[in-house]
């Protein structure tokens, strides 16, 4: 069983993408559990404040400390072997290597953000933190979501066996699937590779590693 916490001020944000299709088979066959924790339940005051000012000047909110750190020690006390990862654009870059490195984990916790970012001091309390790529989300959610999700479909169990092949095939050797055609044959002009209505296997094994192979070095 794998254990994944999210941190979020929008744990709506989750319900419709982990009731659909792969995470939804998965959560129910007890495969994965996910849990999400407001933030704002952590907050100090009788406003139920996370967000504040930055010193200096600027524009922008940022995460206060207080209710993010409080949030982060409730997940690591419900989940004590957890790992924290910290979702923020100035993180390492989000891989399917880093994906199979969770997969082997007992669980993880997705700090998501919002607002202009996190008080640079919360990161001494996560183990790790990770970007979905160059470009600015408007908060972590959907990069936590992308990261739960591609671990989910590596979970034992999750997959049926021709899809995970397919996968494994795909991310040993760090290399490009090849292209895929379903019919029609014809399509608006565009046919389907001969080679691959040959029935030849072999020929179509050869193709399907050449085109990969072009593919990755582009
Ligand atoms: N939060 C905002 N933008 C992000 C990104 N690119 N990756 C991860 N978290 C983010």
């Amino acid at each position: 069983m794998f254990h994944a916490q999210l941190l979020t001020l929008f744990p709506a944000f989750f319900d419709s993408p982990l009731a659909c299709s792969i995470p939804k088979r998965a959560i129910a066959a007890g495969i994965v559990t996910v849990e999400c924790i407001q933030i704002r339940d952590f907050a100090l005051d009788k406003h139920k404040k996370v967000d504040d000012s930055p010193y200096g000047g600027g524009p922008g909110m940022l995460m206060k400390p207080e209710p993010v750190v409080a949030a982060i020690r409730a997940a690591r006390e419900k989940q004590p072997d957890t790992h924290v990862v910290m979702l923020t654009p100035s993180g390492g870059r989000f891989s399917q290597a880093k994906a199979i490195e969770y997969r082997d984990m007992p669980g993880i916790t997705l700090l998501c953000g919002r607002y202009e970012g996190f008080d640079e001091r919360i990161c001494d309390y996560v183990d790790e933190q990770l970007s979905m790529g160059d470009y600015v989300l408007s908060g972590g959610e959907p990069a936590a979501l992308s990261v739960l999700d591609s671990i989910i479909r590596l979970l034992p169990g999750v997959l049926g066996s021709a899809e995970s092949a397919v996968l494994d095939s795909f991310t040993e050797e760090g290399i490009l699937d090849w292209p895929h055609y379903t019919r029609p044959e014809q399509f608006e002009g565009k046919d389907v590779p001969s080679v691959l209505l040959s029935g030849n296997h072999a020929d179509i094994e050869r193709w399907r590693q050449e085109q990969s192979r072009q593919r990755s070095r582009r």
